[in-house]
């Protein structure tokens, strides 16, 4: 196929015109997955507190579906943390049952964004459980539910497509995080490279092939979507999630979500890429951290990074609106080149701690090396200049201490030749040995890569750090050299399909910063990984089968559960549901934020996929027409009890009018489910009374 489309461009100039040549086909697809935005803690931060308290941007899945002669692969980024084995294999078997084997391990890639404001519990893994207090049932569902209807919706748009390729430099919007570690890598390859993290958007973008109208995009940029702090308690998406309402709104109009065109920010190598490009200072005195320990006189709690913006809501603006003006600009520069050639896409499941590799040294010698089971080390308790951890520990921390130590071995104590593998991580958490109630971290990963001609596209199980996302690239383009071939473009989709935390190189976790200590397959992680994707992309080239390797375990009836459910909600004995209990001002002036309290039930009755809990709406001469949902920046749905054990809330819903807002007369609505004392789940509705929007 690929000699036949471009012989038809090459001879005949115009597309289409050869009757042997069958185009791609693409399906685009958006779906609801917001998770319960109360009482259940966010995914990323690991702090207990950061409890969602409501809802700022609603979470999607975006999915795309690319078919050529026969061949399929479906690639779909969700906003969420990361991406459990559980969660894949649970949509895999809905999409079964429809159609049959069409979806599978195999042309499956799952890719998270990696919010860290998104409710969690739906990993599985212990580890990545504890801060929520175990499994979450409705996150799980919500996630998978909403994952399946993307691809629904997806699978039922297919169109004859043509595919492009563009890529460009994007500066201010990341920073490495660790530089001290980056500088760990050898001289000779940092001089390759400009700067200390990728500033390449990459994107795809994808027309219908009968009249160019736009389909989606994809684009890949490595950034932590961290700006949003570990103070945050309502749910969001984050940079990326607002980049892609925001080329989506300039695609569709409308409100958010809704489609038909698709645009999804998807995540990269963005292990030590942060979005808070101020750079990390002491609360304390302002000045800059340490370098190496990021701590401020020892310190490592004061030490944080923000920026660009006053708070995090303006950074998390400012950070989207750069991301989507380049990818706009990707969109429309005329600089992009048709993607040609077949499809392959290949999966595999390998044990890591049974792996072995060669790691060539500096002196140019052979090195036989394994992985590990999987352990976290000291430094990863630190957490990061974006969150830092809760203790008292610090990065680049390579001894351990007594305390710590006897508390670690009380629950598993590591071997001398496990601690021999780790060095020189001081292990913390011996996660690889215990397996009380179920497993902590996973031992079986996914690896996956798809070919599109001469773009690949590598998917990985977490975060790769630069040089470690760098290093990738080079080998998967080396296996096309092998091959005779050459490749246009290597794509990392991060996050994809399981979550085994970080990877970095074997330089930088000497340093042991927090990327290193939760490399969990030891020093040769990458390693590993270079070699064993090299051979899956050598095999798609050359059109052999791949072992699909040994299958994760099933621990799905195992799961331990403690998040509270809603036992019933009240509002009061002389206030109904949805009563408006402090009505908005009656003239408010452009740039104010108007605000309205609720009586409200729990927003866990209901999680509103596709809907909302509230609307902004202007009134047009007979009707009231919606203007902005829930899940549209401007607003803000924040809801409270009135007391800790009480079973009265209150919804306080905001909305920021600005230049941009019409004059006229509005109102706002909230929407929602109360659980009645004596059973079910009930509607209810409430009104503010109209006001009205004047110039300043
Ligand atoms: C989070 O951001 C807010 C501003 O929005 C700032 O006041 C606070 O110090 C930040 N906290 C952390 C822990 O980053
Ligand atoms: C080369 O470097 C490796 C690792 O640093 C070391 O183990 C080995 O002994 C060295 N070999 C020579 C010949 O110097």
């Amino acid at each position: 196929m690929a000699f036949s489309r471009s012989c038809s461009l090459l001879f005949l100039g115009i597309f289409c015109t050869c009757g042997f040549v069958d185009p791609y086909r693409v399906g685009v697809g958006i779906a609801d997955v917001t998770g319960p935005v109360a009482e259940v803690t966010f995914m990323g931060y690991a702090k207990l507190e950061q409890k969602g308290m409501g809802l700022h941007l609603r979470q999607y899945s975006r999915a795309f579906v690319i078919e050529d002669n026969g061949n399929r692969m479906l690639f779909v980024s969700v906003d969420v943390g990361m991406i459990g084995p559980a969660m894949r294999k649970e949509v895999l078997e809905r999409l079964n049952r429809k159609f049959g084997t069409l979806y599978n391990e195999q042309n499956f890639i799952l890719s998270g964004t990696h919010t860290h404001s998104a409710p969690g519990g739906f990993l599985m893994h212990l580890l990545f459980d504890l801060p929520s207090l175990g499994f979450v049932k409705q996150t799980f569902t919500a996630l998978v539910s909403g994952i399946t209807q993307s691809i629904l919706r997806a699978h039922n748009s297919m169109v004859e497509a043509r595919i492009f390729l563009n890529s460009g430099e994007l500066l201010n919007v990341n920073i490495n995080r660790s530089p001290a570690a980056y500088l760990f890598n050898p001289e000779e390859e940092r001089n390759e490279y400009k700067y200390d993290v990728d500033k390449e958007m990459t994107q795809l973008k994808f027309l219908s092939a009968y009249n160019n109208e736009p389909l989606g995009v994809i684009n890949w940029f490595a950034v932590h979507p961290t700006s949003m702090n570990n103070t945050n308690r309502l749910v969001s998406s984050d940079n990326v999630g607002y980049a892609s309402i925001l080329f989506e709104e300039y695609a569709n109009g409308g409100l958010p979500g809704k489609g038909p065109f698709v645009a999804s920010f998807a995540s990269s190598n963005l292990g030590d890429v942060s979005p808070n490009i101020k750079g990390p200072h002491c609360l304390n005195s302002g000045l800059p951290c340490n370098d190496v320990s990021s701590t401020c006189d020892g310190e490592a709690k004061i030490c944080i990074a923000s920026g660009p913006g006053r708070d995090m809501f303006e950074s998390t603006r400012l950070i989207a609106t750069r991301l989507f003006e380049k990818a706009k600009e990707l969109w429309g520069n005329g600089n992009e080149q048709e993607v040609l050639g077949p499809l392959r896409v290949g999966h595999q499941f390998v044990d890591m701690p049974k792996q072995t590799a060669h790691y060539i040294a500096r002196n140019g010698s052979s090195i036989k090396v394994r992985g590990c089971l999987p352990a976290m080390g000291y430094s990863f308790a630190a957490g990061t200049t974006d969150g830092p951890g809760e203790f008292d520990f610090k990065q680049a921390t390579l001894t351990g201490n007594r305390m710590w130590n006897t508390l670690r071995d009380l629950i598993a104590a590591p071997t001398s030749d496990e601690k021999e593998c780790h060095y020189p991580k001081p292990i913390l958490l011996n996660t690889g040995k215990i397996s009380f109630p179920y497993e902590w971290q996973p031992k079986i990963v996914s690896v996956q890569v798809a070919l599109l001609g001469d773009v690949a596209i590598g998917a990985v199980p977490g975060e790769f750090t630069t040089m470690s996302g760098r290093r990738l690239r080079k080998a998967i383009a080396a296996a096309y050299q092998q091959n005779g071939r050459s490749v246009r473009k290597v794509i990392i989709a991060g996050l994809s399909n399981v979550y085994s935390d970080y990877i970095t190189t074997p330089e930088e976790y000497q340093l042991q910063r927090y990327e290193g200590a939760s490399t969990i397959y030891g020093p040769h992680t990458l390693t590993i990984y270079l070699k064993v994707y090299r051979e899956l992309t050598n095999s798609l080239l050359l059109d052999r089968k791949i072992d699909p390797g040994p299958n994760p375990p099933d621990f799905s009836n195992k799961l331990i559960s403690l998040v509270p459910p809603v036992i019933f909600d009240c509002s009061g004995f002389t206030n109904r549901f949805g009563e408006c209990i402090q009505q908005p001002h009656k003239r408010v002036k452009r740039g104010e934020v108007v605000k309205a309290i609720f009586i409200s039930g729990n927003p866990r009755n209901n999680l509103m996929h596709g809907k909302t809990f509230l609307t902004v709406e202007k009134f047009n001469k007979e009707n009231w027409d919606v203007v902005a949902t829930d899940s549209n920046w401007e607003t803000k749905f924040i809801w409270m009890k009135s007391s800790k054990l009480s079973p009265n809330s209150e919804a306080i819903i905001e909305w920021e009018t600005g230049s941009k807002t019409e004059l006229g007369t509005y109102r706002i609505r909230h929407i929602g489910f109360y659980r009645y004392i004596f059973g079910g789940i009930h509607p209810y509705e409430g009104l503010t009374e109209a006001f009205e929007v004047v110039d300043n």
